[in-house]
Parts: C-alpha cells; structure tokens; sequence
C-alpha cells in the first residue's frame, strides 16, 4: 500500500526517514514496510551511542517545531510513557527560529486584510518571544495608543502539522501491526490524542476564553491575573492581549521576603484553582509567568487548561488521603474507582506496581515528592488498563511546572504547605453532609440514567439479534432454579384459579338455601368460603415471604 499521494508528504517523509536512520533507528525501519522512494540512498545508517530515549529526543530535535511541540505535549502522557523517556522529553529545547517578520505578516494580512493598518499604528518586527506555534510581537492600538501583545501564529503551521501528524501516524499504525514490542504502547492512539491535544493548541480563541475565565473566577486580581484579552480582534490565529510589562521569575532580582511573598501567593493561586474552583492553568513554568514591578503575578499563555468537576476533586482528594498514608489496597481502590472505562484490570498486579512506586521513595513520603509520585502512580494506573482523565494528568504536570517556577523564585519553598490548606478544605468539604448528599444524589441520577437507556439498549439488542443472526450460548448453570420459580408460579395460578372456582361455587350454593344450615345459610357454601379464604390468606403470606418475586 502507498500511504501517500501527495508530493509534498513524500518529501517529508524522506526527511523523517532520513533523520530516524541517523539516529541509529535504521533496523527499527526494518521492520515496517517502508516505501523504497522514501530512503535516500546517500543517507548514513548510524549506530548510535545513546539510550534510546535519548536518540528519541534527538530525532524531534532535529525534525523541528511540529515534533518538539510533540515531545513537549508527550511529557504529559505519564500514563502510557516510561518515566524515563519523558524525563529526556523534558529537557527538549525549545530551539525555534523567529520567524522573519515579512513571513509572519502573512498571518495577519490573512486575519485582518486591509483593517491591519486601521488597527495597528506600529508592529515591532523583533518577536518578544517565539514558539514552535507562534511567536509574540509588540504593537500599538490605533483607536487608544495602548500597547499590546500579538501572538501570531507562523504562517502554514496547520498544513505542515497536519502532513507531519499524517505520517506520524502511519509509521504509528505501521509499528503498532508489525513489531510486538510497541504494541503495548497502543501507538496509533497515542498518536490520536497528540493530533487533538496539537489541533487545540491552534485555537487561539479556546486561549482567550481560558484567560477570560481565569480573570472572572479569580478572587485576587489585586496579587494575579492573566493579560486581558482584546476579543473583538482577536482570531483563531491571532491573538491580541494587554502587553504587560515584567519579568521572568527565573531573572527576577528582589529580596528574599519579596521572593518568598510572591511564592506563596502564586502558589496559593495555582491550588485555589486546581482545588475550589476547578479550572487551572496546565502549565505554570517559569517561562509562562511574569512578575511586574510591582509583584504582580501574571499568567501567560492559557493554551493548555485542566478542568476538574466537583466529583473528579472529590475523588482526587481520596486518592491522595490514601497516597498520604500510604495504604496500596486503598490506593488501588480508588483508582479503580476513578476510571473511565469498564476494563478488566489485574488488581493483584496494580497493587504490586504501586508498592514499587512507594517502595521507591523510601517507604515513608517525602510529601514534597508529591508532584513525582503521583506522575509515577499515574504510569502505573495507565500501564495496568485505567483509562486516567486527561485533567488529572494535566494536574500532576502543572504541580511539577509550579515547583520549578517555586524553586527558581525561593529554594526554600515546600510545595507541600502551599497546597495543605488548599487539600484540607477540599477534604472537608468533601465529607460535609451536603456533599454526602449530593453523591447520594449522583448515585440516584446515575441509576436513573442508566434505567432511563435500559430500554433503547434493549431495543438495539434486539434489532442487531433480528438483523445479524447472533448466536447466544447458554450455560446451563442456574436453570434448575429457574425451573423451580417456574412450577411454583404455575401451582400458585391453578390455586388461585380453584380459590376463584370455590369462592363463585359457594356464592351460588348461598342463594339457594340448601340443607344442612349453619347460622341460617347452607353449610356447604360457608364451608366453601372457608376452604378459600385459607388458602388465599397462606397465597397472600407466600408471596410475601418471598418478597413478591419468586
Ligand atoms: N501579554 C504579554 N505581555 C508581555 N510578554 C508576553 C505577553 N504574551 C507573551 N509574552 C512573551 O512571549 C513569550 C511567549 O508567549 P507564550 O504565550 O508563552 O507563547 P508560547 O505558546 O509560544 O509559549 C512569553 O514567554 C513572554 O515572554
Ligand atoms: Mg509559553
């Protein structure tokens, strides 16, 4: 099968090829059925010295900025990745080329046509920071003088994202058919989430929304705040924000108390939004935050966001309740718990993967490993068959950016204390006898729900018997008592029936007057309203005792 028709894919994809060969993947290539035209036959085929993680992280390094976007966005699949190659992942340098000015413009000729002129008295050509996606101009507003920050996405970003992701792709599904190491791994789906995580990182619009409600839901805009968004000039590909004048916490120079001041604060941000209100910046590194001078603290760069329901903190706050006191069957518990899916997980094994992890910080928790244990915990969850929500990966990557940003402002910082206050509210509010309820609740709706699709379902099964002839097998087991719940049903019936017969048969035997009498009325006919009433009361208390089913 040729994968490719186009051109322009096919000359990638000798790039691509070229690349993997000389960073000694050449015998990996062996094993798929690569086309011949994709080889080029003056490439050197390397052996190369390094880990494989290593030659991993140099392959995207050298296939530019789709690939390095993907690394970066693979360190936040711990779940179906080995630590190690996500650690090498890490340290991906984020060595983009601005983009020449001329080139850039063609963006926003396209997003603005002949309005650009009108909106904007002056664009620096000089990037203020650049990306593998976009990169940051300051510009001046027409209508007020203010200055702003534009970031414009680089022109043809999306076609050649959507090439790469195409032959991505394809060797994907090829390794995933062919060798069996990298089954596991389940490629081709690691591949599909990249292209949505990387297709949403195109719209700029979902970044301004994430800012805006950050500014709306934030309960200190007088200590943080993200840069207001000028929406109504604003586009998928161009986004328009306040400039805000600062610096990087990694270059800031001010006093210990500052530092710690600001520390505290930010880091109380990132926890109130990952614990009240549910909605958070993923990734707050220094490279994202800038502080102001007069110790504000901005967050940049809302691309990435995590979200979790009032459910997903609550169980979160089980999960680390039993990370805290280190209790595996617990832990386990809870994940399974947490999961999305209905798979059939190996709990003996989960257990024992998770008293590895814990084994591995020493038995006792340095709570100040939180951020890495839970990254760790979180491969095991996902390498054992839970489907772990995106949010919560996000979490556990936005605690690691948040130490980092921490660390580079106050080594002193613990993490942990930050996050306390935060957690105990959460923990408390999750056993307030409100929120009992409203799980109760949940657990009523979801019943109902459930019953509520019952019927459809049903009627789907049938339909799918009636059209594709559906063989069922039946075990015997069990059928003896189904048997049983049979003959005492029909003996009931033909008891009721003879009951019936009495009671009508005595009531013609009354009117007649026929000899003996008892209390004036035939015998036979009270008798026979006796016999009946014996035998409907011991019906009645039959099907009683057995609860009305049987
Ligand atoms: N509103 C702004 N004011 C000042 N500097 C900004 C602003 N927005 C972005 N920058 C600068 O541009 C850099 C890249 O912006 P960012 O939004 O983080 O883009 P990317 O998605 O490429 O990381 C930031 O690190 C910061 O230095
Ligand atoms: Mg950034």
């Amino acid at each position: 099968m040729k994968p490719f028709s186009l051109y322009r894919d096919a000359v990638r994809a000798k790039e691509i090829v070229t690349v993997l060969m000389r960073h000694g993947f050449g015998s990996l290539l062996d094993q798929i059925n690569i086309p011949a035209s994709w080889f080029d036959r003056f490439a050197p085929r390397r052996e190369d010295p390094h880990t494989p993680w290593t030659r991993i992280r140099m392959v995207l390094e050298d296939l530019g900025p789709t690939f390095i976007k993907i690394g970066q966005i693979l360190t936040t699949r711990p779940d179906i990745l080995p630590p190690a190659l996500i650690d090498e992942l890490k340290s991906l340098r984020d060595q983009v080329r601005p983009e020449p000015f001329e080139s850039i413009s063609r963006t926003l000729k396209n997003a603005f046509g002949d309005e650009l002129e009108k909106v904007f008295s002056s664009i620096e050509p000089e990037p203020i920071g650049s990306g593998s996606i976009a990169q940051v101009h300051l510009a001046r507003l027409r209508s007020t003088g203010e200055t702003v920050a534009i970031k414009i996405q680089r022109p043809d970003i999306k076609p050649a994202l959507t090439s790469d992701l195409e032959i991505i792709g394809w060797l994907a599904r090829e390794l995933h058919e062919r060798v069996d190491t990298y089954r596991p791994y389940n490629l081709p789906a690691v591949v599909d989430t990249l292209r949505k995580g990387l297709l949403s990182e195109l719209d700029f619009e979902q970044e301004a929304r994430n800012a805006t409600l950050f500014n709306a839901r934030n309960p200190h805009p007088e200590k943080v705040f993200a840069p207001s968004v000028y929406k109504e000039i604003s586009s998928r590909s161009v986004l328009v924000t306040e400039h805000v004048d600062g610096i990087s916490p990694d270059e800031i120079d001010a006093p210990s108390d500052i530092r710690r001041s600001l520390v505290e604060y930010g880091g109380a941000s990132v926890f109130h939004q990952m614990f009240s209100v549910g909605f958070f910046h993923a990734d707050p590194h220094p490279g994202n935050i800038l502080i102001t001078p007069d110790h504000r603290i901005c967050f940049l760069d809302w691309g990435m966001a995590g979200q979790l329901t009032k459910r997903m903190r609550h169980d979160l706050a089980d999960l680390l309740a039993a990370v805290a006191s280190s209790d595996v069957e617990r832990i386990a518990r809870r994940a399974i718990k947490m999961m999305d899916s209905n798979r059939m997980v190996d709990e003996q094994q989960l257990e024992m993967e998770i008293t590895q992890v814990l084994d591995r910080y020493g038995g006792e928790l340095n709570l100040d490993d939180a951020g890495s244990v839970i990254l760790d915990l979180i491969f095991v969850f996902g390498s054992n068959g839970i489907d772990v929500a995106r949010d919560y990966v996000l979490l556990a990557k936005a605690v690691l950016s948040l130490e980092k940003t921490g660390d580079a402002l106050d080594p002193t910082f613990s993490i942990v204390s930050t996050a306390t206050p935060f957690l105990t509210a959460l923990t408390k509010e999750r056993w307030a006898p409100e929120s009992l309820f409203r799980n109760l609740v949940w657990k009523l709706e979801e019943s109902l729900s459930c019953l509520n699709a019952l019927p459809a379902d049903s009627l789907r099964l049938i339909r799918r018997i009636e059209n594709e002839d559906i063989g069922i097998r039946l075990h015997h087991r069990g059928l003896e008592d189904l048997n049983r719940t049979f003959n005492r049903s029909a003996n009931r019936l033909v008891l009721a029936i003879i009951i019936g017969a009495l009671i009508m048969g005595s009531s013609m035997v009354i009117t007649t007057g026929v000899q003996p009498l008892l209390w004036g009325f035939p015998a036979l006919g009270i008798l026979g309203y006796l016999i009946s009433m014996v035998f409907g009361f011991w019906i009645i208390v039959d099907i009683f005792r057995s609860g009305g089913h049987r």
